[in-house]
């Protein structure tokens, strides 16, 4: 009842005063934040996997373990890549797992038909990255191929990857160098089979996909999570006919993909646009909630119980390639927009952990919104990056419910929220609360009121630049990274905190 007066006296005054305050009760978490939310992924597709991950073993030039970047695996350990999905996207329904095993000289070449069409040499295949996986430290997520492919290769896949015993594709992978399974947990079932992935109606899927996950079965002792093709944003009868239709039984995830795109027809630059292309991309990266909510709903209907997971296994921004790339290589720059937009979607997927427990950020490196981007041998860390490191914190910890009152960022007749808010409290209690300040031009005061728990001291850090168009370059690589924070004062139990202009701050409390 104290709780309720105090809120609506905190209405009241924002009502009144217009002021953001953020109300978060340190005492009333229960679900966990999965750091899989914190998931990337990796495609066969332009400079993501060669020239970004792996370099090739004979390269003398750029340091690396057995043909993977070594300056990339520190980054990313550093960064934490909690879960890594490959080898597509659309790439995966054309991917046949054999071509890329065994002795490389003898390995096939093939045509990569979605992505330029260029020459995949398959030296990079499911040993590589599970060698990949191994030195991140990261849980393999392996998308199957359901367009192109049957359920025999793709159970047989299963088979090679985690079958203990004696068996044709154990031994197949025991003579290519690999005694012990892998054990891979996380397997797709198809990408955008609404599109690239085959163009089918969701009833013909839902059929398909319950043919495949019938043969794709834990060995030894590995326990599968199959994840079907989901839906993209506001696809609702896509899910709804999966839900009715496959049985619980077979079905552990559910996927969902949305890119913030302003105009498929013209996405605009990654670093020259303006402040409209600016609340556009915003705004429609915020939609992601109403989606998750949707499909959300949907879920709840067939699975009160919270069964399935919903697996965003695609998310970020989409832009016009950097002037004089590939436009098949989907490779763009990272601005301080990038860094909004990976804030305000990481708090909205913490805020709906309980049915979110996977999501996937689209791609790791060199293509769309990365996190490291290359150049021969050197490297830089995109703002996107340092979001995703300051928000590890979050990883495994518990949500703790926040109540956000913010006023509004208006561009011409819109508006948005302007104040983006999550906040954790992790296995040693320490509390983290991460806020993205979105309107481009103004700074915001911010009242955070912590309830249930009392706060001695706080610490943080911020990401923030002169320009919203600001970014790392391979000359100017350190431009924008996280810096000590000081704008916040703590009294009784309220911090007092100052967002600058499309800011992004994690607080850490104890
Ligand atoms: O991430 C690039 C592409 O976007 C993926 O291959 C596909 O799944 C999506 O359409």
């Amino acid at each position: 009842m104290k709780r309720i007066t105090a809120i609506l006296i905190i209405v009241l005054s924002v009502i009144i005063y217009g002021q953001n305050k953020i109300v978060i009760n340190a005492d009333l978490g229960k679900d966990t934040i999965n750091r899989n939310i914190y998931g990337h992924f990796s495609e066969h597709l332009g400079r993501c996997i060669y020239e970004g991950f792996y370099v090739g073993d004979t390269n003398k030039v750029i340091p690396n373990t057995r043909g993977i970047r070594n300056d990339v695996i520190a980054a990313l350990k550093k960064m934490k890549v909690p879960v890594l999905r490959w080898p597509g996207g659309c790439f995966a329904d054309t991917y046949h797992w054999k071509d890329g095993i065994g002795d490389k000289s003898k390995r096939p070449t093939i045509v990569n038909a979605w992505w330029g069409g260029v020459t995949e040499n398959n030296s990079f295949g499911t040993h590589e990255f599970m060698d990949l996986c191994e030195q991140l430290g990261a849980e393999p997520f392996i998308s199957g191929n359901v367009g192109s492919g049957t359920p025999q290769e793709l159970a047989e896949w299963i088979q090679y990857c985690n079958f203990d015993g004696i068996s044709p594709m154990s031994d197949l992978r025991k003579k290519n160098g690999r005694e012990k399974p892998w054990g891979v947990k996380y397997w797709g079932v198809g990408n955008e089979t609404w599109g690239c992935g085959g163009h089918m109606r969701p009833e013909y899927y839902a059929d398909v996909y319950k043919r495949f996950a019938t043969y794709m079965q834990g060995v030894s002792n590995t326990k599968i999570f199959r994840i079907a093709s989901g839906p993209y944003g506001d696809y609702y009868e896509w899910t709804e006919v999966l839900m009715k239709n496959i049985p619980l039984n077979l079905i552990e995830g559910i996927g969902l993909h949305h890119y913030s795109v302003i105009d498929w027809n013209a996405k605009g630059s990654a670093t020259n646009f303006t402040e409209e292309q600016y609340f556009k991309t915003i705004k429609q990266a915020l939609k992601i909630e109403e989606y998750i909510e949707g499909h959300s709903k949907i879920m709840d209907k067939y699975d009160p119980n919270k069964k399935v997971a919903l697996v965003v296994d695609e998310w970020g921004g989409w832009y016009d390639v950097e002037p004089g790339t590939n436009p098949a290589f989907l490779f763009q720059q990272n601005t301080m927009r990038d860094a909004v937009l990976a804030g305000v979607t990481l708090n909205i997927f913490n805020n709906h952990c309980e049915r979110v427990r996977m999501a996937n950020l689209a791609q790791t490196v060199n293509v769309l919104q990365a996190v490291i981007l290359t150049d021969k041998e050197k490297i830089i860390l995109t703002p996107t990056y340092h979001v995703m490191e300051m928000y590890n914190v979050h990883h495994d910890a518990v949500l703790l419910p926040s109540v956000v009152f913010s006023d509004t960022y208006k561009y011409g007749n819109d508006e948005i929220k302007s104040i983006s808010c999550s906040a954790s409290k992790d296995k040693n209690g320490k509390i983290h609360i991460s806020l993205v300040n979105i309107d481009v031009n103004k700074e915001k005061n911010v009242q955070i009121d912590i309830r249930g728990q009392k706060v001695s001291s706080v610490s943080g850090r911020i990401l923030t630049s002169e320009k919203v168009q600001d970014h790392n370059t391979f000359d100017n690589p350190d431009k924008i990274k996280p810096v000590i924070f000081k704008d916040v004062k703590l009294v009784n139990n309220v911090l007092n905190v100052k967002l600058p202009p499309f800011s992004v701050v994690v607080l850490n409390l104890e």
